[in-house]
């Protein structure tokens, strides 16, 4: 079984081969505004939810060392306090920011061969901000939900990477004023 499935996953597509070229040198020096001229040429190329992201935390230490985990989320907005997202405050990933206030986001386009991270420090924002997304959610009912908050990742690194067809990929990691970082 293992090695039939070993076999199947080699078996499935690879990058497309049309990918865009990226030229750092050539590309907007503010992070942010990078990420949005990559997030509307995910959208254009069909992306479906191309503003969604995973995002990595982790447990309080306990005897092994931190546990991390992930799931998906999707960015609310970008500004001054970082990138938003938004969750309850009760979930695991909600406890672990309580403890642990650092995380990492990962955004993938595959059908652009781009995936762009950040990682750094997350706040939570004021309560009016957090039921202002609560009752802009798509399926709200107008009922409250104290739980729900909104938070702000400050990036400390964000690495913006585009594949190529001949194997050439580029990265380009940069601190939060898009000086480029080793
Ligand atoms: C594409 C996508 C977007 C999602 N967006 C959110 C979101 O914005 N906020 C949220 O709380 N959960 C969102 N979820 C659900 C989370 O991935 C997760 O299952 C849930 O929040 C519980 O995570 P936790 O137990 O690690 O706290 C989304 C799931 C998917 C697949």
């Amino acid at each position: 079984m293992s090695e039939t499935f070993r076999k199947f996953l080699r078996t499935l597509p690879d990058f497309p081969a049309d990918l865009p070229a990226f030229d750092p040198g050539s590309a907007p020096q503010d992070p942010a505004l990078l990420f949005k001229q990559w997030l509307d040429e995910a959208l254009d190329a069909g992306e479906q939810q191309p503003h969604a992201f995973s995002l990595a935390t982790v447990d309080a230490a306990s005897g092994g060392g931190p546990q991390p985990s992930s799931r998906m989320l999707i960015l609310k907005n970008i500004d001054d306090d970082g990138w938003h997202f938004a969750t309850s405050r009760t979930s695991r990933k909600g406890r672990e920011l309580t403890a642990e206030p650092r995380a990492a986001m990962n955004f993938y386009w595959p059908r652009l061969g781009r995936q762009v991270r950040l990682a750094g420090t997350v706040t939570g924002l004021s309560v009016e901000a957090s039921s202002l997304d609560w009752h802009e959610r798509p399926r709200a009912d107008g009922t409250d939900n104290p739980n729900w908050q909104l938070y702000a990742l400050q990036p400390r690194e964000i690495e913006f990477w585009q594949a190529a067809a001949d194997g050439r990929h580029v990265r380009h990691r940069v601190g939060p004023d898009g000086t480029p970082l080793e």
